[in-house]
């Protein structure tokens, strides 16, 4: 008997080795499970002369937008020749102020809880978020509809775009400015309505009132504002996706890191949010994929409509109740098939978001330090290169055509275990620096933010009536 199994044993050992031992470098579990991805080195860094890439499902769904990177060959923002190539330090820096702002808005939100418990202080005011958000959708508005660039931010809410007469600065953008006296389906906003009204929860600051029309101002972290009349116009999303009496500010002073794109779209949770304002349509869920690189196109669809069956479902924590954000329940990590050893309190204490506009995603320090441990040795192969900002795990990979990385895997509460894609695990500067894209946050107690280059390539589902977000593999294509 005994001796059986060893055999078994010795014949399951030596078909493990052998498997391991795979041509490519790629190591799979007895199961024939792949633990890692075989990247090629050139997709980490897309010419600016390959051309754009459809997803097919923007171009098949009727309530789907494409969704491109702002830089790169499928943006109308980039001027054919004169690509402008992203500073990385630039956006790193700025993501940084975003999550800063996040986590500050977080915790000062726990804070006012507990004063609010304690007295009848009232809350404190806290202005919107605004980094690097770098994703894009054109949307119709007004009639005739002309086209505005927006970029999309699941962590805030009021959409706001710039408009004529700009009164103190405008910032530069690609197509003409929006004049609302040449839309017949525009209307200003009294300061007695509900939605002026809403706008301290949505920006921040409550509405101002000049000549009985509604001021809107939002001001956002990075010292980025928008100030002007809250208005209701038509938005035409497709031919098929129209909607009346859509409230948004029609900004006549805006400043900021906006350059070339028309405004914003709030996809956040709080009532003036574009999902709140749509919900009798769509019920408050929507869904993207962020592409991969600059070379193709993800989507943004309205509605349930294209949802792959294989999503898997997370409850929204109650971390970001009453704040804009979706929170998430992180329970665990994997990486080329383990599971880190981190203790649950560490996700559970400070709670997690998922958001669209933060580039890396930030986990506690504890747990980012059992990740970057685990994902170096599994790169032991590779000799490593010197951080860059915020990243601090990084490997020269001169001369070479690919590379084997582990797979990463998040695990959230309610069972849904994601696997990020290829493209989800690294960043890469140049051949001889392609880095980890996770940071730590410097405080045990700040949030968790599950950020957009972990996001690249997966379906996500923003269920909002539900309670709930959604992942499933290959959303773009
Ligand atoms: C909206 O209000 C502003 C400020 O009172 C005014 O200048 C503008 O003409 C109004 N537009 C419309 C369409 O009523």
């Amino acid at each position: 008997m005994n001796s059986t199994r060893n055999v078994l044993n010795i014949i399951l050992i030596l078909c493990v080795c052998l498997s391991w031992g795979c041509t490519d470098g790629a190591q799979k579990r007895e199961n024939g499970e792949i633990l890692t991805h075989t990247i090629e080195l050139s997709s980490l860094f897309p010419s600016s002369s390959s051309p754009c890439v459809l997803s097919t499902r923007a171009s098949n769904t009727k309530s789907s937008l494409h969704v491109t990177h702002r830089h790169g060959t499928c943006s109308s923002l980039t001027s054919d020749k004169a690509t402008t190539s992203p500073d990385h330090a630039e956006i790193l820096r700025l993501d940084q102020a975003r999550v800063n702002s996040i986590q500050s808005k977080l915790s000062k939100k726990l804070t006012d809880r507990v004063r609010q418990s304690k007295s009848t202080a009232l809350p404190a005011k806290d202005g919107s978020i605004f980094g690097s958000g770098n994703y894009v959708v054109s949307v119709g508005i007004g009639t005739p509809k002309r086209d505005q660039s927006l970029i999309f931010d699941t962590g805030s809410d009021l959409t706001w775009i710039q408009c004529e007469p700009c009164v103190q600065t405008c910032y530069s953008q690609k197509a003409p400015i929006f004049n609302p006296s040449s839309s017949s389906s525009y209307y200003n906003v009294s300061c007695s309505s509900a939605a002026c009204s809403s706008l301290s929860s949505a920006t921040g600051n409550s509405g101002s009132c000049s000549a009985s029309t509604c001021v809107y101002g939002i001001q956002y972290g990075d010292q980025s504002f928008s100030v002007g009349f809250l208005a209701k116009e038509k938005f035409t999303l497709t031919s098929s996706n129209v909607f009346d009496g859509v409230y948004f500010g029609c900004g006549e002073n805006n400043q900021g890191l906006f350059t070339g794109v028309a405004g914003l779209l709030g996809l956040g949770r709080d009532k003036l949010s574009f999902p709140s304002q749509t919900a009798t349509t769509y019920n408050k869920i929507f869904s993207y994929c962020l592409p991969s690189s600059s070379s193709y196109t993800g989507h943004l669809t309205f509605g349930t409509a294209g949802i792959s069956r294989s999503v898997k479902f997370t409850p929204i924590s109650t971390i970001t109740e009453g704040t804009s954000f979706y929170g998430l329940d992180i329970v665990a990590i994997t990486v080329g098939g383990q599971k880190l050893a981190i203790a649950p309190a560490v996700f559970s204490t400070p709670g997690a978001l998922i958001d669209s506009g933060t580039v890396i995603t930030r986990l506690p320090p504890k747990a980012y330090a059992a990740l970057k441990d685990a994902f170096k040795a599994k790169m032991s192969q590779y000799p490593s290169a010197s951080g860059v900002s915020i990243l601090d795990t990084c490997f020269d990979l001169s001369g070479l055509k690919t590379v084997t990385i582990p797979k990463v895997a998040f695990s959230f509460s309610g069972g849904a275990v994601v696997e990020l894609g290829s493209t989800g695990v690294l960043y890469a500067f140049k051949m001889s620096q392609v880095c980890l894209a996770f940071a730590g946050n410097s405080d045990d107690t700040n949030a968790a933010i599950f950020g957009n280059v972990q996001q690249q390539t997966l379906e996500v589902v923003y269920d909002g009536a539900g309670g709930r977000v959604g992942f499933a593999p290959n959303g773009c294509s």
